[in-house]
């Protein structure tokens, strides 16, 4: 059976770091392996937009040696009722690997139930596991180490973003701490699944209602879009109740000193994060965006390199 990668905690602890190990090698020496040669070829499948995720796939499976076969989804016949299992079949006789960006995340679960081939999450409406990779690489790059620092999430805490952080932060040790407002708390049980990762790593998770008390002591802050992929017109209020969890100077001053702000991007500048900020001291989301390259390049390579180039 391959390993896939769908939710964060599909890694563990010490499977995590060597991913982050090798991120930074790779990021240090981005030619220095051909770990695809073969070439093997990846699928990679888009049935909502991106720009980072899409472009750091291919470029990074091209700085490996492989070849990627960018799809968009929605002209696949996946929409035009192919099952998602006949689908997978099919891929598994062409593709070394299957990258896909889609919705519910039992249609990736389904995905992955009948691949012979890993299957790795580009996000989903639950969990944008790849991202978190990359946001884990930033932190520590920064931070000097992972384990017991404390990182805060301001936003929609059921959101796909909030989750991942939620499930990788405590698997890397860290202290979480996920601020959002009424009736957008994380599922409970991706909250129940981080409680018990963070049983084993000494993390730990909380949802706190009050942002300025979840940013007290935080070294990292994290944000997203109030209102993420086919969530336009759910019919919720995504403005009003979000405002003051907008990361601004004020909210920022209120954190850890020399705390650092990530965003997945794309950011919505004036909402969810004030120009001042995103474009401030503290902010590391070009770095972080960098990153998806090395930490994708590093999962590509831990999951299908025979050696897993430790
Ligand atoms: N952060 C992220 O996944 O960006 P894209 O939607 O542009 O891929
Ligand atoms: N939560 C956002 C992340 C985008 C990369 C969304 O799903 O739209």
């Amino acid at each position: 059976m391959p390993r896939h990668f769908l939710r964060d905690d599909d890694l563990s602890p010490a499977e995590q770091t060597e991913v982050l190990d090798l991120a930074d090698r790779l990021k240090k020496d981005p030619l220095g392996t051909k770990a695809l040669a073969g070439p093997k070829t990846i699928a990679v499948i888009f049935e909502k937009n991106s720009t980072r995720t899409r472009l750091s796939f291919e470029a990074g499976i091209a700085q490996l040696g492989g070849h990627a076969i960018t799809v968009d989804g929605r002209s696949m016949q996946l929409g035009r009722e192919e099952t998602i299992e006949d689908t997978s079949r099919v891929l598994s006789r062409y593709a070394d690997a299957v990258v896909w960006r889609t919705f519910a995340q039992a249609r990736i679960e389904a995905m992955a139930s009948v691949s012979t081939v890993p299957v790795i999450n580009a996000l989903t409406d639950d969990f944008h596991p790849c991202q978190v990779l990359a946001d884990l690489q930033t932190i520590r790059e920064r931070l000097g180490s992972l384990a017991g620092r404390t990182m805060t999430f301001l936003g929609d805490g059921a959101n796909n973003m909030a989750h991942s952080l939620m499930l990788g932060g405590v698997t890397a040790g860290m202290h979480v701490k996920v601020a959002a407002p009424k009736g957008f708390d994380p599922a409970p049980a991706v909250l129940a699944a981080a409680r018990r990762r963070a049983e084993e790593t000494g993390g730990s998770v909380e949802v706190v209602g009050d942002p300025a008390a979840a940013v007290a002591g935080a070294e990292a802050l994290v944000t997203d879009t109030w209102s993420s992929m086919g969530q336009e017109n759910d019919g919720k209020d995504r403005v009003g109740p979000f405002r003051p969890y907008s990361i601004d100077a004020q909210l920022l001053a209120k954190a850890a000193p020399n705390a650092i702000v990530l965003h997945c991007l794309p950011a919505h500048r004036g909402w969810e994060i004030t120009d001042e900020v995103i474009d401030g001291p503290a902010s590391v989301v070009w770095d972080e965006a960098e990153n998806r390259l090395h930490a994708q390049k590093a999962l590509l390579c831990w999951l299908l390199a025979e050696e897993r180039l430790r």
